[in-house]
């Protein structure tokens, strides 16, 4: 079995994008500034062709010895790859370039590792980076000892090697108990909420956007009430209290990067599920980004991928530095679409309120329910979200109901349930088919 330690790496980097295929469509732009998140010092940035990828070095040797030499001259600590490396690439470029070497996967998830706010994202991060690392461990896992105590863990004739990878597993398995656990405390707060019907508007956009700046406006410039539930478990959730709207809930999420390593979006489910539950979200945009559709098209991507259908309001932030000016873009009447602010300046921070009332007002609506008496489990449901306004029964056991809630909540429900919405919507069910709506709107 071979043995060696891994280089212990720093800000000095190199970075390296290969156009496989000759395809010439890398983004070399997005990746820098995903470097520079990270917080490396760029010294070079330097390019490679190839038709498909080597598989014992990902390059070419002779580009090899070619960044080997940059390495030397630039005295680099670092050489970040924009794409996923094998842990033998990984190494086998280690043994060559003679310093740390780092792929696509690994770079996003240090930016997470220093992003991560909440208890839960920090445990999110430390176990996807261990579950990163530990296909990836070869020797050199000494710090895990120090951090765990690994003396007296480590049995007789037992290798270096297998007590890294026990500890691991321990580490790992701790990790996952822990985040079940939170995970279960958060649950119960979002019950809560949504059984007291409170609103939450989560906001998410590309890495860097502004969000947590205007989260910190919004949540400070309002006199909230502490939830115990929220309050302790997660400082990215903040209760407020809105005229006309009354109280809601604003969350904060992780950022969002272009082509989102798979294993990551798995590994941070947990923390967007509850943008997958918001009843509105703000997705804040640079606008003052070169890149700005891109990044729109990729955040746009990762919420299809997880499977969120929940309204959106753009908010076009930093228009100090784009120039545009502040205003709402309705897309229908009444219902904002686009939001243009500058968290810095604060200019169309009171726009940007009135933007969320009316989507928010927009979104919630009375709505007739009729139900055979086969359908009592949606009403349980709708009982549990404490929606109901009346009920009444008629002579066949057929149930009316009035609730007030968001359309596109009801209709989760309904679909999920597999009913049928025309029965049990009537004629406000048309509104939930959406071609037929757009087919209007163009008229
Ligand atoms: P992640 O945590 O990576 O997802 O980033 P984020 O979207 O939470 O962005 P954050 O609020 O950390 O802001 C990123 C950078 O943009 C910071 O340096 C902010 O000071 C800056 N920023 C935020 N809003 C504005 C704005 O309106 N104008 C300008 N010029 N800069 C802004």
């Amino acid at each position: 079995m071979e043995y060696f330690d891994r280089y212990q790496g720093g800000e000095r980097a190199i970075l390296v994008s290969v156009n496989v295929q000759l395809l010439d469509d890398i983004d070399t732009e997005e990746f820098r500034l995903l470097a520079k998140s990270a917080g490396a010092d760029i010294l070079e940035h330097l390019s490679a062709q190839r038709i498909k990828p080597d598989p014992k070095l990902f390059i070419g040797s002779g580009k090899a010895e070619e960044i080997a030499e940059y390495v030397q001259s630039l005295e680099a600590e670092l050489v970040i790859f924009d794409h996923a490396l094998s842990p033998a690439q990984e190494r086998n470029l280690e043994k060559i370039l003679k310093c740390r070497v780092i792929d696509r996967t690994g770079l996003i998830l240090d930016i997470f590792a220093q992003r991560a706010r909440t208890h839960e994202g920090k445990l999110q991060v430390e176990l996807a980076q261990l579950e990163h690392l530990s296909t990836r461990l070869v020797r050199g896992w000494t710090h895990l000892e120090r951090q765990k105590g690994g003396i007296g863990l480590r049995g007789p004739g037992e290798s270096q090697l297998e007590t890294d990878r026990r500890l691991l597993r321990i580490r790992m398995g701790q990790l996952k108990d822990k985040l079940e656990k939170v995970r279960q405390t958060r649950l119960q707060g979002r019950a809560a909420r949504q059984k007291a019907a409170v609103p939450t508007v989560s906001l998410v956009g590309y890495t860097n956007a502004g969000k947590s700046t205007l989260f910190n406006i919004l949540a400070d410039s309002e006199v909230y009430a502490a939830d115990q539930l929220f309050a302790t478990l997660d400082p990215t959730l903040r209760r407020l209290n809105w005229d006309g709207i009354g109280a809601l809930v604003l969350a904060d999420t992780v950022g969002f990067v272009r082509n989102l390593p798979h294993s990551l979006v798995e590994s941070f489910k947990a923390t967007l599920e509850e943008t997958l539950e918001a009843t509105l979200l703000l997705h804040v945009i640079d606008s003052s980004s070169p890149d700005m559709m891109e990044q729109i098209d990729a955040v746009e991507s990762v919420l299809k991928e997880i499977g969120a259908n929940v309204p959106t309001l753009r908010v076009y932030n930093k228009i100090d530095q784009s120039g545009e000016e502040a205003k709402i873009i309705y897309d229908k009447p009444h219902r904002p679409g686009r939001v243009y602010v500058s968290a810095h300046s604060k200019q169309g921070l009171d726009l940007l309120k009135k933007a969320v009332q009316e989507c928010l007002m927009g979104q919630i609506q009375s709505f007739q329910v009729h139900l055979k008496p086969e359908y009592g489990k949606l009403r349980t449901q709708l009982y549990a979200l404490n929606v109901i306004q009346s009920e009444h029964y008629d002579d066949e056991g057929n149930l009316d109901l009035l609730v007030t809630m968001a359309p596109h909540k009801l209709e989760q429900l309904i679909k999920q349930a597999h009913l049928p919405i025309d029965q049990i919507l009537g004629e406000k069910a048309q509104q939930f088919k959406r071609p037929l709506e757009e087919f209007e709107i163009k008229r």
